[in-house]
């Protein structure tokens, strides 16, 4: 059996890790050829790849980014056309690929739902920093990101505290506030602003003064695609993402303002963007990945495809694409009650 494996979407640490454990499973144990797609469907519609064997992957694990490269290129329009699906099979045939490994989040394991059901051999490893995909407990890549944003609250909030300002901070997380819930709730944020709860205005004001009144600093955490209530403002920035849709970020810049003018408190903004996506995974992340790869290559063997690899509890189960995409694993009221405990 020959499998292409590939990358699609932003980048996540622990890619490497599981690219690593497919191989070190499926070549090594399961005498799988296996060849690796470089920057996504951009390397597929080029037919740009390399061999993936032992030495192709040795160290990687703690490597971040992904050594296939990435990208958002897509592998034809939104609904596959017939001959868009021709010229795919063609393409799988001059690779002799017999199925694929889909290394990515929600827009990549749509993907690997609409080959599925094409009937091209599929099996997805989930990947995001954002942790919005359904079927899996945690994605890797999120907990270095959790890890990067709660050091970035420490940091700020000794330079917060020694100034008496209200400080800011953006970190990722367009439809779901799963890193900016787990990075306030470790940093002990006094205000955690996600997309699934809109706050007016007035009331993140008023949680500002009422942390001032008791003497102390706000450090507030907000997720890039949080929206005022009162207001419905998202703030974009140019370009669209994978699915078309407008690039966010700045929100901590047009919140920041506003604290500032009315409540008198001097305010700046943090804007953590891609250092959360970049560097060295952490061990959870390493771990995850790996046993995610290995799970990836068990079921090529076993003929499961048409199913994503996703942890359950502290189990790799497969998981079919339909109950993982179509619908965004968001964060639930009770998890929202918990880090509002802070709030104020
Ligand atoms: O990987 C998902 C994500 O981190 C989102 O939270 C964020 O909106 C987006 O990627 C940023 O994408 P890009 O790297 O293309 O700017």
């Amino acid at each position: 059996m020959r499998i292409g494996v590939l990358c699609s979407g932003g980048d996540s640490p622990g890619m490497n890790a599981a690219i690593r454990g497919a191989v070190l499973r499926g070549v090594d144990v399961h005498g799988f050829e296996m060849i690796g797609f470089i920057d996504g469907w951009r390397g597929f519609h080029e037919g740009e790849f390399v061999q993936l064997d032992r030495p192709a992957v040795r160290g990687i694990s703690p490597l971040g980014g992904v050594f296939l490269g990435t990208s958002r290129v897509p592998p034809f329009g939104t609904i596959p056309t017939d001959e868009e699906m021709r010229e795919f099979r063609e393409k799988m045939a001059e690779y002799g690929i017999d199925g694929f490994m889909l290394i990515g989040g929600n827009g990549t394991q749509t993907v690997s739902k609409i080959l599925s059901d094409h009937g091209i051999q599929v099996v997805g490893l989930p990947k995001t920093i954002d942790n919005d995909l359904c079927g899996t407990d945690y994605t890797f890549g999120f907990d270095t990101a959790v890890s990067v944003a709660s050091e970035a609250i420490d940091r700020l909030r000794t330079t917060g505290e020694s100034h008496s300002r209200c400080m800011v901070l953006e970190v990722m997380g367009r439809d779901a506030g799963w890193i900016a819930l787990h990075a306030g709730m470790a940093g002990g944020a006094q205000l955690t602003l996600i997309p699934e709860f809109p706050e007016s205005i007035d009331q993140v004001c008023d949680w500002v003064m009422s942390v001032r009144d008791r003497g102390r600093s706000s450090l507030v955490v907000v997720a890039e695609g949080f929206t005022f209530s009162d207001t419905g403002e998202t703030v974009t920035r140019e370009g669209v993402d994978e699915m078309g849709r407008p690039r966010l970020g700045g929100i901590a810049e047009v919140i920041a303002p506003i604290i500032e003018s009315r409540t008198g408190i001097e305010t700046r903004a943090t804007v953590l963007g891609h250092v959360q996506r970049g560097g060295s995974p952490t061990a959870f992340d390493r771990v995850l990945a790996t046993r995610t790869g290995i799970a990836a290559a068990d079921a090529a063997l076993a003929g499961k495809w048409g199913n994503m690899a996703g942890l359950r509890g502290d189990r790799i189960e497969l998981v079919p694409f339909a109950e993982a995409v179509g619908k965004l694993k968001t964060v639930p009221e009770e998890r929202y009650a918990e880090v509002r405990l802070n709030f104020g």
